[in-house]
């Protein structure tokens, strides 16, 4: 007679969906390749035909493909065309990485439970663009990033996990914008991991770590 220990969960199936550079798919390939995320990455999906991260991934030997708003009549078609394309993969979770669009609700609610997105500020605060100029502005001290699930409003949904960092006095937006990168690189891939190991996962409307609900977003110490 044989004893079964528990098994091993299968890797996460993943689409990465991106419009530019793409550095938070390569930190999330990384994550996989040095063993620290429980995943694999099925396809990379991008609006720009020219992003840099599709290039990457490429050099991975992953799946890319690009899909041009231009080829649409409007926002449900595209977004209709991407669902498509996402689910020939499978995925278990679909991942925004600098996905710069914005979704239609028909596409958020066939993803609902399975969508993440990471947002570089303190989410509620600073959704929208150039969130770092804005923080500067504002007069803040702390800024940071947020995972969150992605719902029909502009950078909404219920937060994860964020991470902080502080606004010096002297920073620039450039500055503060990559001390806030640096952070995105951990903090995504390791969202990324709890949804993989089942740490994080949701039941009904509530979303629960460790089998507790989560009553506000984890805050995660990078430093
Ligand atoms: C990241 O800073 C990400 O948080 C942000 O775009 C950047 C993409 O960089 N996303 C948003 O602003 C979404 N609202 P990357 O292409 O190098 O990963």
């Amino acid at each position: 007679m044989s004893v079964t220990t528990g098994q091993a969960r299968p890797p996460l199936p993943l689409v990465v969906l991106i419009s530019r550079r793409g550095s938070n798919l390569k930190a999330i390939l990384d994550a996989i390749q040095g063993g620290e995320l429980n995943a694999s990455v099925r396809a990379v999906i991008s609006n720009n035909a020219d992003a840099p991260g599709l290039e990457y991934a490429r050099q991975n030997d992953i799946d890319t493909l690009a899909l041009d708003a231009a080829d649409y009549p409007g926002r449900e078609a595209y977004d209709h065309a991407l669902q498509g394309l996402i689910e020939r993969f499978e995925p278990g979770l679909v991942v925004l990485a600098g996905f710069m669009r914005i979704l239609s609700a028909p596409f958020v609610q066939h993803f609902r439970g399975r969508l993440i997105n990471i947002h570089p500020s303190l989410l509620p605060a600073f959704r929208g663009l150039d969130t770092h100029r804005r923080a500067i502005e504002a007069g803040a001290t702390e800024h940071g990033a947020s995972v969150h699930l992605v719902s029909e409003e502009l950078d909404g949904g219920p937060v994860i996990v964020q991470t902080k960092v502080p606004v010096l006095p002297e920073d620039s937006e450039e500055q503060l914008a990559e001390r806030v990168l640096q952070q995105e690189h951990r903090l995504y891939p390791q969202a990324i991991q709890w949804i993989a190991e089942g740490r994080l996962r949701r039941e009904g409307e509530e979303l629960q770590f460790d089998g507790r609900p989560l009553n506000g977003p984890l805050q995660l110490d990078l430093a």
